[in-house]
């Protein structure tokens, strides 16, 4: 019957790559095609429809998003030879910024669109199943969050929720202004509306999504504008919701309310991920950051003050145009005061577009690439004492999923980390404690603990 069923659906496989917010677009692309009768599937043979939902903000992010239309082309050619349609789509932050070539070079291609086009989805697949071939990447006036239907898809007991889109910032580096479009706040009343139907389909977790989450400014029930600070408050009341988290944070934005709300509400888990990109003054200048090294140092200073355990990971760009090795030293500096639990790091590489594409001052190949790894060691560092650190303490950890190896189930702790213990997979989607026995560079094992104190099972 099950199976009957299935097939009476038409089926939608959608790949997606990149941040969060792709992970949540691509789930609510599923939610507003499930009213067309499309059901998700795991693989792209026989799919009726592709969708790629794409991310920019790599090197050679077009010319991957070609190999992978490349490598699907074959499953909708012998799609065709059964006298069947497969439409393809290319959606995301390469679409919006390629669009027109990829039209161009790939003819196959049914549908392009950008991330703001989503709620016009099904007039575009209509149109699409006729033989236009299709091509959005406008910026509506009109808001997609207004236009979308209510959240379906949640996957396991942690949720992403977008609560705010876009970036005014205009680092020279970053695509995100071009492809994401203006900074744009949902209403907070919305939000807290979702988060509450999150929670009721078992949600124990949400992380509240925003290219600059820290900026976000919608509208409360109070008629109010609501700060970050003041939706956390909100959400923090809904019962049966445990965790909360926010990201990706600018620290110019990191407000005093929001600081404070570290300190008062338990529900926030106690760590930030906080990008800086860069230690040296005259280089966040030539990024265009608006901040200085020392700013975001009293940034997270505050922060401990406000919450000691918090811990943070931030994003670091190393040989942008112009970095000397002075400039790479305070880099390194600016990550050994603050101390990070993880970190990520990038080498600079132009994106097409960009201000500082047309920089000329730029760092030779090898020294960027010797830096990085000068810096990701220092990381590594930091990572492994961290997580070191944690030997031996009782963490309460989100489970999300079976592990690697046999019987182990894998989750994330407060602090964002990585555990794996061996137990029963009924415990996936439940928070349990878990006695830490050894903490490694990118993750910890641990046992867990019955709440009277005895071991349940041996990692
Ligand atoms: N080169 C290297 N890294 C970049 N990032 C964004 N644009 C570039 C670029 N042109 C990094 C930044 C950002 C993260 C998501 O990707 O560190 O915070
Ligand atoms: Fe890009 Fe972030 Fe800078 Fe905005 S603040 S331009 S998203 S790096």
């Amino acid at each position: 019957m099950a199976q009957e069923k299935t097939e009476n659906h038409k089926k939608l496989y959608i790949k997606t790559w990149g941040c969060q917010m792709n992970v949540y677009d691509s789930n609510r692309m599923a939610d507003i095609l499930s009213g067309l009768g499309y059901k998700p599937v795991e693989a792209p043979d026989d799919a009726d429809m592709i969708i790629l939902n794409t991310c920019h903000i790599r090197e050679k992010a077009t010319d991957k998003v070609f190999s992978e239309l490349g490598r699907l082309r074959k499953h909708k050619d012998a799609k065709e030879e059964q006298g069947k349609k497969m439409l393809m789509a290319v959606a995301g932050c390469v679409a919006q910024a390629e669009g027109d070539f990829i039209m161009e070079r790939a003819p196959y291609v049914d549908m392009v669109f950008g991330p703001q086009t989503y709620h016009e989805l099904p007039e575009m697949v209509l149109k699409a199943a006729g033989e236009d071939r299709i091509i959005n990447t406008e910026f509506p006036s009109i808001s997609k969050f207004d236009h979308l239907p209510e959240q379906h898809t949640i996957e396991g007991a942690s949720a992403f929720l977008s609560i705010q889109e876009g970036c005014d910032k205009f680092c020279t580096f970053c695509v995100v202004p071009y492809t994401r479009g203006a900074e744009y706040s949902r209403s907070a009343t919305e939000i807290v509306e979702e988060a509450k139907r999150l929670v009721d389909q078992g949600a124990l977790e949400i992380t509240l999504l925003g290219q600059n989450v820290n900026a976000f400014h919608g509208t409360g029930p109070d008629g109010k504008t609501w700060s970050l600070a003041d939706l956390i408050y909100a959400v923090s009341e809904i019962e049966g919701l445990e965790r909360i988290r926010y990201t990706t944070s600018h620290p110019r934005d990191m407000g005093d309310d929001l600081i404070a709300v570290h300190g008062e509400v338990m529900k926030l888990m106690p760590f930030l991920h906080l990008p800086v990109q860069s230690g040296s003054d005259k280089i966040l200048k030539a990024m265009n950051r608006k901040h200085k090294a020392e700013l975001y140092r009293d940034v997270v200073a505050r922060l401990r003050k406000a919450r000691p355990d918090l811990a943070f990971s931030s994003d670091y760009i190393i040989g942008f145009p112009g970095e000397t090795e002075e400039d790479f030293e305070d880099t390194m500096q600016l990550a050994r005061d603050i101390g990070y639990a993880s970190c990520y790091s990038f080498k600079y590489s132009a994106r097409p577009g960009t201000p500082a594409a047309n920089m000329q001052n730029l760092v030779l190949d090898h020294i960027a690439s010797e830096r990085l790894s000068r810096f990701q060691a220092l990381i590594n560092e930091q990572q492994l004492a961290f997580n070191k650190q944690c030997e031996g303490l009782e963490l309460d950890i989100l489970f999300e999923k079976k592990g690697k190896k046999d019987g182990q189930i894998s989750g994330r702790s407060p602090y964002f980390q990585s555990v794996h213990v061996q137990g029963n997979e009924r415990l996936i989607g439940t928070i349990q404690k878990v006695r830490i026995s050894e903490g490694f560079e990118n993750s910890l094992t641990g046992e867990l603990v019955l709440e009277d104190g005895k071991v349940l099972n041996r990692a």
